[in-house]
């Protein structure tokens, strides 16, 4: 199965993604978690998506499209993924059904976290690290241009999902648990029961 969970900045997607890559065994893939690696290895692409990421603008879709493209071939990706912050614009979603089409696969479903726009301010404002550090596009007056670029950008590419019906709406402002049995319902998917503290699927 492969999906995609939309939504915009601070809506969970991360912290969903991570659920479902260990109870289902689907590589998550971030885009934010793989141009940050860039960043702290300073090469030349992370220079550059530092100084756009910092002022919470997008990178350039053929830099994007590259970089899923490579990812998505590589043999973890063959039981399934979930994109975590990809396609963001209307190129990148044309762009990997192409690359997903050519390879005779496709996207299985889209889930849309919806939260509204002073929660996620408020949820990213309290966000640190594993290692108490901020990430630099989490100030507030940052937040509101990546919602503002979310709106501009990436909202608009829902009807090119809800036109194939591919698209699923979940109220991303449940509680973590709650949000997570709202996805697995969505997906159809069942809950993995713990037994002896072993997961059983
Ligand atoms: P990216 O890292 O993808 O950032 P984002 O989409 O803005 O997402 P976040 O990581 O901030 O939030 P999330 O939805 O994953 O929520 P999380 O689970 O962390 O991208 C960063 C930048 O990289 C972009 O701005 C852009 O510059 C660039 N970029 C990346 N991909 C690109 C692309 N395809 N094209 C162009 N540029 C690209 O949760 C957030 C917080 O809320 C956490 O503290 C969490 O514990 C908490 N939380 C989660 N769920 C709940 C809940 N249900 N209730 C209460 N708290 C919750």
């Amino acid at each position: 199965m492969n999906i995609i969970l939309l939504g915009p900045p601070g809506a969970g997607k991360g912290t969903q993604a991570q659920r479902l890559e260990h109870d289902f065994g689907l590589k998550q893939i971030s885009t934010g978690d793989m141009l940050r690696a860039e960043v702290k290895a300073a090469t030349p692409l992370g220079s550059q998506a530092q100084s756009l990421m910092e002022r919470g603008l997008f990178i350039p879709d053929p830099i994007m499209i590259e970089m899923i493209q490579g990812r998505i071939e590589r043999p973890d990706c063959k039981s399934g993924f979930i994109l975590d912050g990809f396609p963001r614009t209307e190129s990148q979603a044309v762009a990997l059904d192409d690359m997903l089409r050519a390879r005779g696969a496709r996207i299985d479903a889209v889930i849309l976290l919806e939260v509204v726009p002073d929660i996620i301010v408020d949820r990213l404002a309290r966000r640190t690290n594993a290692d108490g550090t901020k990430r630099a596009d989490d100030a507030p007056e940052t937040v509101r241009k990546r919602l503002e670029v979310y709106a501009q950008q990436t909202a608009v590419i829902l009807p090119y999902y809800e036109h194939a019906k591919r698209l699923k709406r979940v109220d991303g402002m449940q509680d973590v648990e709650a949000v997570y049995h709202a996805i697995l319902e969505a997906l159809g998917l069942n809950a993995p029961q713990e037994t002896d503290g072993i997961t059983q699927k």
